[in-house]
């Protein structure tokens, strides 16, 4: 697993390992503690191994496969904040681009031709169609949008190349909520970009207030709306997909090969003000907000069509977004300043 010390990854760590199967971790630490994976470790009751490897150097990926010898590879690691991808597309296209073209030429000298890739509901661009499919039209608004969007294209060519290679592109819609246990979760540096981890910082004290962007939007309260998934549905989804390609699936068939798109996501929407009331109900605290213009590039409203992976994959989102907030309010407040502390 690639990335697999980050947010999506630490959780999914735990479900495989719940799941018996054996990972270990590529990651260069550059947005992650290690202290994840001990805690994931604890956790799960098996120590996880960590390879601190930076995708964008190629030997060193072909290295650590060589030594791991996977029989599937789940690739999370990437750069991911919007606005910084404007500043550095360079940076952005060698990491997400570069790095995995260094994982599939790797993958392809050791024989291990299953990929799960970290895709995103990014790649359906400005759509204004919703629900939406996975056969929307893409496109992207922003450099770190066109890198995903390129590299689905890879894998579609790649996969169309040679049919041993099976590949599931999973387009997440919005990732939120911790491990029930509270000792796992979202831990941003420097001040989120996301809508849930700053308001669970707004919640624990570490910041003032929520800045509410635009609420003059076509939705019903005016702001924006997404569909928030708990990332242990979202980690329970890679389960789903893996077992899918390996052909384990929920159906028991074949190992399916070829690429494949599939959303996960709800299929509900929330508004940023259902967010914020959610959030208080769970954390019994106050979130002041003030409203403020529009953030560049935001569309009004986001979510899924889920049926894709629920018919294929046999998986569903079950968890409810006052679950999503009182699991992430039990992670912030047990670690208010998330994994430094350790
Ligand atoms: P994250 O930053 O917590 O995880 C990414 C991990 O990759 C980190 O552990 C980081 O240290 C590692 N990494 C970064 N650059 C690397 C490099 N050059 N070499 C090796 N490791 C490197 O982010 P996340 O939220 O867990 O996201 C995981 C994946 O899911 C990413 O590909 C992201 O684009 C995608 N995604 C995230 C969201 C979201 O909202 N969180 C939504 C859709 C898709
Ligand atoms: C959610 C809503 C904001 C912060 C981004 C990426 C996307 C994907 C997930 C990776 C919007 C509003 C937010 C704040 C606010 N990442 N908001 N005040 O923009 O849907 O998606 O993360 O692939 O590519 O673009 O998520 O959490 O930033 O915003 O009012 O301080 O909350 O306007 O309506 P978004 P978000």
């Amino acid at each position: 697993m690639t990335g697999g010390a980050g947010y999506i990854g630490s959780h999914t760590v735990v479900e495989l390992l719940a799941q018996g199967h054996e990972v270990v971790v590529l990651d260069d630490l550059s947005n992650a503690s290690a202290e994840a994976l001990r805690r994931v470790g604890e956790i799960a009751g098996r120590d996880v191994e960590l390879l601190e490897v930076d995708v964008t150097d190629e030997a060193a990926v072909l290295a650590a496969l060589e030594r791991a010898r996977p029989e599937a590879v789940v690739h999370f690691a990437a750069l991911k904040a919007v606005g910084e991808s404007v500043e550095q597309p360079e940076r952005y296209y060698r990491t997400n681009v570069g790095g995995t073209l260094n994982l599939v030429r790797a993958m392809d000298a050791v024989g291990c031709r299953t990929l799960v890739f970290s895709s995103s509901a990014t790649v359906y661009g400005a759509a204004t169609q919703m629900p939406l499919t996975e056969d929307s039209p893409l496109g992207a608004t922003n450099p770190y949008g066109w890198t995903k969007f390129v590299v689905e294209q890879v894998l579609r060519d790649v996969a169309a190349s040679d049919e041993r290679w099976g590949v599931a592109l999973l387009r997440y819609f919005n990732p939120v909520g911790a491990h029930p246990s509270g000792r796992i979760g979202e831990d941003p540096r420097g001040v989120p970009n996301n809508l849930v981890p700053f308001i669970a910082q707004v919640a624990v004290g570490r910041r003032e207030q929520l800045t509410i962007f635009g609420d003059d939007f076509d939705t019903p309260d005016g702001t924006g709306v997404r569909d928030y998934i708990h990332v242990v549905d979202l980690a329970e989804g890679h389960v789903a997909a893996l077992a899918k390609l390996a052909g384990g699936g929920a159906d028991g068939d074949g190992g399916v090969r070829g690429a494949h798109a599939w959303n996960l996501g709800t299929g509900t929407g929330s508004s940023v003000r259902q967010v914020v009331a959610a959030f208080e109900r769970a954390s019994g605290r106050e979130v002041p907000v003030r409203v403020a213009p529009r953030r560049a590039g935001d569309v009004a409203t986001s979510y899924a069509n889920p049926a894709r992976a629920r018919d294929e994959l046999g998986w569903v989102a079950r968890r409810s977004l006052d679950e999503m907030c009182e699991d992430t309010w039990r992670w912030q407040s047990g670690n208010p300043q998330g994994y430094a502390a350790s």
